[in-house]
């Protein structure tokens, strides 16, 4: 064997060991082949959507790359010179026909299937009105902010009522960036774009959910994270009645603090944005104030549409880091 088809030999042989020697990691730190485990008929739909459409293009992969590697053995040079013409053919009736036929028989069969599941990933089921939550989704800069409907809110920790329709409704905001609400256990992706309200649900069983933003809204989207804790309806009912209430201020505080400034700030060190220990801002409730509804410079207006007792639990919270260094 020649020097150069050797060292051909062997890279093949190399590439293809570590593509199946790595492709085990990736299934596992992905999850699997399925995307995420659905645990609301909306996503169960979309995954039925994602198996069926796999089927196909699954087969289709194996006959395609096996007719490629079958080919490139039997019709090989050789020792055929390396000018040498191949037959000439010209047309196969028969052949173009059922290569026409078959995929569109595919298409039709994958466009017949989507459109059936659709309405039950896009509709909620009916309910009745006192079964059913409305929970706003706000996409900030860079974090996600949840409105429920006695007014109360809370920040990258969506808590929701189980085994019950939720709707959400996902929206922008005027003076920030395009962001993505995904849960993927709980259905598919929906933009919250400015100026838009993006309407999707889930019914899930009592769970901790991951929730992230699919969208690259800026230097710290991939923190954007959040949760979805869906738990027994009086749960979810002390929790929003807690929060709408003074109560719930110090809890709000905190979330803020570690949702809101953290994404960019340390109290000792500069990270994305300056440090801000021992900074008298902190206890400063007009500075702060400003601050938070207007930005400055690099920093968003990331409390633009906060309540006064939005910015107040803040400030309650954030003043004991106004004197010490850490
Ligand atoms: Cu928000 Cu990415």
């Amino acid at each position: 064997m020649p020097f150069s088809v050797r060292r051909a030999v062997f890279a093949t042989i190399v590439t293809a060991v570590a593509a199946l020697a790595t492709t085990s990691a990736a299934l596992a730190g992905n999850g699997g082949f399925l995307p995420g485990n659905p645990h609301s008929p909306n996503a169960h739909r979309t995954i039925d959507a994602f198996v069926f459409v796999a089927i196909f293009t699954g087969v289709i992969f194996v006959a395609v790359e096996s007719a490629l590697i079958l080919f490139v053995i039997k019709y090989r040079r050789g020792k055929r010179a390396y000018a040498a013409e191949g037959p000439q053919i010209h047309g196969a009736g028969r052949l173009e026909i059922i290569w026409t036929v078959i995929p569109v028989i595919i298409l039709a069969a994958i466009g017949t299937f989507v459109f059936y599941k659709l309405p039950g990933i896009a509709d909620a089921p009916a309910a009745a009105a006192n079964d059913e939550t409305t929970i706003q989704i706000e996409g900030h800069q860079f974090y996600w902010l949840f409105r429920y409907p006695n007014g109360a809110v809370s920040i990258d920790r969506m808590v929701a009522p189980a085994n019950e329709v939720v709707h959400e409704d996902v929206v922008g905001l005027d003076w920030d960036v395009n962001h993505s609400w995904w849960v993927p256990d709980l259905g598919g992706k929906y933009d919250a774009i400015p100026g838009q309200t993006n309407k999707t649900w889930f019914e899930a069983p009592v769970g901790t959910y991951v929730a992230r933003c699919a969208e690259l809204c800026g230097i710290q989207h991939a923190l954007m994270d959040a949760e979805v804790d869906v738990v027994p309806r009086a749960q979810y009912a002390a929790f929003v009645a807690k929060r709408a209430s003074p109560a719930g201020n110090a809890a709000l505080g905190k979330e803020e603090w570690q949702g809101v400034c953290q994404s960019c700030h340390r109290l000792d060190h500069v990270y994305i944005g300056p440090a801000l220990g021992g900074n008298p801002l902190l206890g400063d409730a007009k500075g702060i104030t400003s601050l938070l509804r207007g930005g400055q410079g690099q920093m968003p207006a990331v409390g633009h549409n906060w309540s006064a007792r939005q910015i107040d639990a803040l400030i309650a919270y954030t003043k004991q880091f106004s004197k010490g260094g850490s």
